[in-house]
């Protein structure tokens, strides 16, 4: 049984809390947050409505205000980190440096210094560390996944992914300070998409900018060896926007399409026709589950290596040098226009 501390007690941390309270192979030895109370407020926070969550079991759950306390009195085996991302540089160093095992949240760190430095902090530790990029562990993402890599319908020649929803109303979003250092929709977002598409593609060889206005974006990706392209679209739209994130991809003898306004829903169209499969499990779970095995047999965690997490703040970053060309552009006055004027 591995005793596991969440640090961050809002959105995530009570999904994962819930998780691991379900979980027979882990413990849920400690919670540890900042705030005075963490309990207010707790069932509808997020994004995915009431988190239906066991309250009995989390109130016999030790509360500390600091990771240090929390070691010498629990002992955890690992660290779960889910707090705002300016946070995750210096809790990881910390967990790792109190030899415990750390899954944290995405985005990885603000910078990719900060990620390499933490990489190898893990390798000098003998730690394992891995960044939550939760849809490699959903169903109907791993489906895509294995017809991407077994080419069951050919090769793939277009994956179009959407992903938005309603900027965040809850936790530290409500603090403009602390909101203007998560990253905005690109690194808190559309990461899922690239960090998806880095998985089973690896890194983009040319990243075009098509649109971006304000926090909604719309990206195409190429790749050297690889005829297919990738576009990514979306962001946050106005606040309550209900979430929906999907995927359409093409390959040479086939179409799959998703979308979590029908979960757990894939259409496959073939030659032969259109089939509706249905996909059962949570990727939450499945994360968890994984990093669960990977800290008990002591194995990297290969399907989500940090390596390639940091690939991910690595292409957002370039995205960013990107829109600065791209807003300087727009900027110019059409030349025409200006003359006559
Ligand atoms: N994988 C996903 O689907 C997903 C979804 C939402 C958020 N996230 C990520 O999870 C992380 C947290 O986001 P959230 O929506 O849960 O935020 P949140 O505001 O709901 O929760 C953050 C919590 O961290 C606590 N906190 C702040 N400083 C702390 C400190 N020094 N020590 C201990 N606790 C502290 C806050 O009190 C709060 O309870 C972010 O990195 C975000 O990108 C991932």
């Amino acid at each position: 049984m591995k005793k596991i501390a969440v640090i961050g007690f809002g959105f995530m941390g009570v999904t994962h809390a819930k998780n691991i309270l379900a979980n027979k192979n882990l413990e849920l030895c400690a919670i540890i947050d900042n705030r005075e109370n963490i309990f207010a407020g707790i069932e509808n926070t997020g994004n995915h409505g009431d988190l239906d969550l066991p309250l009995a079991e989390l109130y016999r759950v030790p509360i500390f205000k600091t990771l240090k306390e929390c070691v010498n009195k629990t002992q955890p085996d690992a660290a779960l980190i889910c707090v705002p991302l300016f946070l995750h540089y210096d809790l990881t160093k910390k967990a790792l440096n109190l030899e415990l095992d750390v899954l944290l949240e995405k985005p990885f760190c603000a910078e990719p210094g900060q990620c390499q430095e933490l990489i190898e902090l893990a390798e000098r530790k003998k730690r394992l560390l891995m960044v939550a990029h939760c849809i490699r562990f959903a169903p109907e993402w791993e489906f895509l996944t294995e017809c991407i890599r077994d080419k069951r319908y050919g090769e793939l020649k277009l994956l179009s992914t959407t992903r938005i929803c309603g900027e965040p109303t809850w936790g530290i979003w409500q603090d403009k300070k602390i909101k203007n250092t998560c990253g905005g929709a690109l690194m808190d977002l559309l990461i899922h998409d690239i960090d998806f598409a880095n998985y089973c593609l690896g890194r983009p060889e040319d990243i075009k900018l098509n649109l971006n206005i304000e926090e909604y974006w719309e990206l195409e990706l190429k790749y050297k060896d690889q005829p297919a392209k990738i576009s990514i679209k979306g962001g946050f739209l106005y606040r309550h926007t209900a979430f929906a994130s999907e995927y359409a991809a093409t390959f040479e003898n086939g179409s799959i399409r998703f979308s979590t306004l029908q979960p757990g829903i894939i259409e496959v169209s073939t030659d032969t026709g259109a089939v509706s499969s249905r996909f059962t499990g949570n990727m939450y779970n499945s994360e968890l589950e994984y990093f669960a095995k990977c800290i008990r047999e002591r194995n990297n965690p290969e399907k989500c290596l940090p390596e390639s997490s940091k690939q991910a703040i690595e292409i957002c970053n370039e995205i960013r040098n990107l829109n600065k060309k791209f807003s300087a552009v727009q900027a110019i006055p059409d030349a025409k226009t200006s003359a006559s004027n």
